[in-house]
């Protein structure tokens, strides 16, 4: 079952004197429910056009997007917003972490804007934290912690209200290997639920090879698309195998993690 389908999708940015440029190019994507979806590509290829547009972030140009059968291009903003923060979860590279909270605040934000009773609160709290190892940092505050445990209090908060979809912009970009590793295997673990899919940006060919299948993005169109099969570094020496086909600046560290 796909939880999201974007059909014929295009952007066109407006530049000086009026020269419009198109960004992405009639883009077609299906995601399947519990499906770990990555997305790479040179830089400029149009990857944070791609998930600004899927997550609602951004509005396409033309093209339609619907996510668990609801058309969210003809959403009003209203509804729009109420809609992202029932359905979406977010993780960014520097984490988006309120420094003024604890961890454990911080992870129960959306539980929070949503209206969700106390007790209900603390029991998620603790499950989830418990599921991505962080729960004896529940009163810490940011600046006690290290960036691989604050990225993994982001994914809390990211998955914490049961998100249909989540979203992920180079969650990796900021952190050495060892808190990658953590970091990608938290986020692999969320297909334990079976019900959570997520999209993930990355330049990182190791953070991809966690992912069920990588689409590769040039010039704003669909460049190749690779499924994984049971092993994981075979997976990542595919990654790098499109990777050296596709050419051009992947931002780049090349990466020898495997
Ligand atoms: N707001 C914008 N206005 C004009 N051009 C933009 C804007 N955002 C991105 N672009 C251009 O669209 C292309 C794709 O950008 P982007 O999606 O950020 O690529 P990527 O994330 O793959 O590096 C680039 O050529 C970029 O310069
Ligand atoms: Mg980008």
């Amino acid at each position: 079952m796909s939880v999201l389908t974007a059909e014929n999708l295009s952007k066109m940015y407006g530049g000086k004197r009026g020269i419009q440029y198109e960004a992405l190019q009639h883009f077609n994507l299906s995601v399947n429910k519990n499906e770990f979806i990555g997305i790479m590509g040179p830089s400029g290829s149009g990857k944070t056009t791609l998930l600004n547009l899927l997550s609602t972030i951004d509005t396409p140009t033309s093209g339609k997007i619907r996510i668990n059968g609801q058309s969210v291009t003809s959403l009003s903003k209203h509804k729009l917003a109420i809609f992202r923060r029932r359905q979406m979860g977010f993780i960014f590279q520097d984490y988006n972490l309120l420094e003024t909270l604890t961890i454990g605040e911080n992870i129960l934000l959306p539980l929070t804007l949503n209206k969700v009773k106390v007790k209900e609160m603390e029991k998620k709290l603790v499950a989830v934290t418990k599921q991505l190892g962080i729960d004896q940092l529940i009163h810490k505050r940011i600046f006690e912690v290290s960036g691989g445990q604050m990225q993994r209090a982001a994914i809390a908060r990211a998955i914490i209200h049961e998100p249909t979809i989540i979203f992920a912009d180079e969650p990796t970009g900021n952190l050495d290997s060892k808190a990658s590793l953590q970091v990608m295997e938290a986020l692999s673990s969320l297909q334990e639920s079976g019900k959570t899919s997520v999209l993930m940006v990355t330049h990182d060919p190791f953070a991809a090879s966690f992912c069920g299948r990588v689409i590769f993005i040039k010039d704003g169109k669909l460049f190749n698309e690779i499924h994984r099969g049971d092993n994981r570094q075979s997976f990542f020496q595919d990654i790098l195998n499109v990777q050296s086909l596709l050419g051009g600046n992947m931002d780049d560290f090349h990466s020898i993690r495997v």
